[in-house]
């Protein structure tokens, strides 16, 4: 007999099926899915690739399909798929939704996120899986199984935040690119992209959360003895969105000629609302050596402190003292 966690994977195949046959081939998911994915400027063969999908908008039509084709609602239930309330009466978690399926490294389907299509504020934009025995979201990267490869070929991965953002520049035919989905960036996730690279290249969305974010991912980043660049884009946009604004050619050409070290990209973020201010500036050199301070390796990090020296004008041997402060606080 199989596995109760083989099965787990087994109706998690089922119901991407599911969705994707809705999205194709029924008209509600033509009318409303298809055409959503068309209209936000997404291809055919980047929709096939990633099998993204469409949940019926009623009560239990996965579900019911699953069941008809033999699969137990026990397994249903434990990958969250399918819900039952108070009263008995068991529900699809994803309803009227486009579906993006998460997949493991290995390309077996662990997870879903869905998208509403709805703008009501009052509808949560993205539903995902619930954890479950096969789906464990910290240690999970979306688009990692169609990335892996051209991570290793190029060295170099792209992060980003969200299913969209993978799927737009993988469309600008950057294929080394994943998204933290539905979670805050995590250690788990930093040393599963060490597997494949050391080099990591942040694209987080250019809103006040997205730079938030950024900052936070950049650290951790360096902790893991990772190197890490960033690029940020311009007016609020996200990859996503900067993609199909300016075309899969000029996108490619921005990242090559945005990505920043990291040293100049937080003394940026930082700089904007300090001003002249010498205390806030003090404050923000601080912050950057403390960055320079979780590099694991002394010599990248005598190699940053001569750059952040240069950049923000200040004498090199006060870096390195208050660098040493540092890491011996931390002994
Ligand atoms: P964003 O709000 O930036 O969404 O959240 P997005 O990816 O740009 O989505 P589009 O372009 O509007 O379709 C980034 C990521 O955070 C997670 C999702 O993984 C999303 O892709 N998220 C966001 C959630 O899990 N739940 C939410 O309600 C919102
Ligand atoms: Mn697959
Ligand atoms: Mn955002
Ligand atoms: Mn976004
Ligand atoms: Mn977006």
């Amino acid at each position: 007999a199989q596995s109760a966690k083989e099965s787990l994977y087994v109706v998690s195949q089922y119901a991407a099926a599911f969705f994707v046959k809705q999205l194709w081939e029924t008209d509600e998911g033509k009318g409303i899915g298809l055409s959503y994915f068309k209209e936000r400027g997404f291809r055919e063969d980047i929709l096939k690739k990633f099998e993204v999908g469409y949940s019926p908008d009623v009560w239990d039509a996965m579900t019911q399909s699953a069941i008809n084709a033999g699969h137990k609602l026990e397994f249903l239930e434990a990958t969250g798929l399918s819900i039952k309330n108070d009263n008995g009466k068991i529900y699809d978690r994803f309803r009227g939704r486009v579906m993006f399926p998460i997949h493991n490294f290995t390309g077996r389907i662990i997870g879903f996120g869905g998208r509403t299509l709805k703008t009501d504020k009052n509808v949560p934009k993205y539903v995902n899986s619930p954890e479950s025995e096969i789906y464990h979201k910290s240690n999970v990267l979306y688009g990692l199984f169609h990335a892996k490869k051209a991570i290793r070929d190029l060295d170099n991965c792209y992060l980003a935040e969200g299913y969209a953002d993978v799927l737009s520049v993988h469309q600008a035919g950057i294929e080394n690119v994943v998204a933290s989905s539905g979670t805050s960036l995590t250690v788990e996730q930093i040393k599963l992209i060490g597997r494949f690279t050391q080099n990591i290249t942040i694209l987080f969305d250019g809103d006040a959360a997205g730079i938030k974010a950024s900052l936070r991912g950049l650290d951790m980043i360096l902790e893991e003895g990772l190197n890490v660049k960033i690029v940020s884009f311009p007016d609020g946009h996200d990859p996503d969105s900067y993609m199909h604004h300016v075309g899969a050619g000029a996108f490619k050409t921005y990242l090559e000629e945005n990505r920043k070290d990291f040293i100049l990209y937080k003394a940026n973020v930082l700089l904007k609302d300090a001003g002249n201010d010498p205390i806030k500036r003090a404050g923000i050199i601080r912050d950057i050596v403390e960055s320079i301070a979780k590099i694991p390796d002394p010599i990248k990090a005598s190699v940053f402190i001569r750059e952040c020296s240069s950049l923000l004008e200040i004498d090199e041997h006060i870096l390195l003292s208050e660098l040493n402060k540092m890491r011996s606080a931390k002994l």
